[in-house]
């Protein structure tokens, strides 16, 4: 139960209805539920709780600050990727030695913010980042804390772009270069080896590539065991999917066994980075019907949200449900549901075969918690849109629509244009 439900045939978020937030608050907007928020984030740390894990939840599927801070409340730590979600982490209040950095281009001032706040660890990604980040520690005089995220060569099965544990893919580093690396890591006066970490890919439907990539890491162990290399962590990244569709995705308690299976007996405590599984059906995009557009061979429900607000679809092709915010007895049709820019590609959903919908009336996309808001972009000068979070029967807005004037804020003209005796 996603706490998305009708209710006398009006969609609810949690005990309100979603129109009465939409007049309030006006479209496009985004919709959490944080009672969902936190069975989810329960349901996880309980499927891990025979090994109490440290669960860092990945900042990069909403990274909103009430969203981190209610798992921050709920005592999870912080998957980052960025100088801008470690301030993000910082701002929500989470322990710096909760959190874990991934990502192939750190930049030094991000290193050296993340060295200032002595976070957990880095989650290496190439040799040039290790003698980087050895380097930054020392001019800094600290201690880096490190894992090296292994490229394990597993396929996740999953849309290509966010398949990420591939050798052709550009994460992590190959078995052989990593074993070399904890060797000169071991060398290195400034870093300490903490950890072995990876992330296969994002949406992923069953259990076959995680068992994969856990064996393989716990040989790596083994071999670091051999070398004398100690390491306390072993950081198993994100990528558990959900259902928006059809999909059947593992169940935690599953999910859980299989990684704790394979540590069992290791004395390594578990990292885990989970994104969408927390936040993804925890969330909708409530839109408004601009036009009901009768093409040549189509229908087009044109609505008030583009690819600007939600790009999932146009970017992977994913599909979101779509549903009527008021329900009612109507026809069936097949329609694209789209958005008001100027590219084909701007779609929420494709030849969906869905409830006749008209001017003005609202529509719902489902899961629309992880990767929407985070990806939006102001693209064709247009806004970005309020969030609101639901809690019971309240309801609160956790960031305003941005207006006009955030569109030009921190724009000026060149100097020369802004003399008075400018011949333009
Ligand atoms: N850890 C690392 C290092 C990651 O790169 C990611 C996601 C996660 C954890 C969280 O993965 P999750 O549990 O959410 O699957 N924009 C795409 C998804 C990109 C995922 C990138 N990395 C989408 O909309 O589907």
């Amino acid at each position: 139960m996603h706490h998305f439900e009708y209710r006398n045939d009006s969609l609810h978020c949690e005990d309100v209805p979603v129109a009465h937030i939409a007049r309030a608050v006006g479209t496009p907007l985004y919709l959490y539920s944080q009672a969902t928020l936190e069975r989810h984030f329960k349901a996880f740390q309980e499927a891990f709780a025979g090994a109490a894990p440290l669960v860092c939840y990945s900042a990069k599927a909403n990274s909103s600050l009430a969203v981190l801070t209610l798992f921050r409340k709920w005592g999870s730590g912080l998957d980052i990727v960025s100088g801008g979600e470690l301030f993000r982490g910082l701002k929500a209040g989470f322990e710096p030695r909760t959190i874990v950095y991934s990502g192939v281009g750190k930049r030094v001032d991000e290193i050296d913010a993340a060295i200032g706040h002595d976070i957990l660890m880095f989650n290496i990604e190439s040799m040039e980042e290790l003698a980087l980040i050895n380097q930054r520690a020392g001019a800094l005089n600290r201690r880096a804390r490190i894992a090296i995220r292994i490229n394990p060569d597993v396929d996740p099965q999953t849309h290509p772009y966010i398949a990420t544990g591939l050798k052709k893919t550009k994460f992590g580093i190959d078995l052989a270069t990593a074993l070399a690396g904890y060797r000169e890591a071991r060398r290195m006066p400034n870093v300490e080896i903490a950890g072995i970490a990876c992330h296969l890919g994002s949406q992923i439907t069953s259990l076959g590539p995680f068992r994969e990539a856990v064996t393989g890491l716990i040989q790596i162990f083994r071999e670091l065991q051999a070398l004398e290399i100690p390491v306390t962590y072993l950081d198993m990244g994100g990528g558990v999917g959900i259902t928006y569709h059809e999909e059947s995705p593992p169940r935690l308690d599953a999910y859980a066994d299989t990684l704790i299976d394979a540590v069992d007996g290791t004395g390594l405590r578990l990292i885990l980075e989970p994104g969408r599984v927390l936040v993804g059906n925890a969330g909708i995009l409530v839109t408004r019907v601009l036009y009901r557009k009768q093409g040549k061979d189509k229908i087009f429900i044109v609505v008030d949200a583009g690819m600007n607000d939600l790009m999932r679809p146009a970017l992977y092709q994913a599909y979101h449900a779509v549903q009527p915010v008021e329900q009612s007895a109507r026809e069936n049709i097949v329609a694209d549901v789209v958005g008001p820019i100027c590219e084909s590609s701007d779609f929420l959903a494709r030849d969906r075969s869905m409830p006749d919908a008209c001017r003005d009336e609202l529509l719902a996309v489902m899961g629309a918690g992880a990767y929407c808001f985070a990806m939006s972009s102001t693209y064709c000068s247009r806004p970005r849109v309020a969030e609101v979070m639901v809690y019971g029967d309240q309801f609160d807005v956790i960031r305003r629509p941005e207006d006009m004037q955030d569109l030009v804020r921190g724009e000026q003209l060149p100097h020369w244009l802004t003399k008075p005796s400018d011949p333009w």
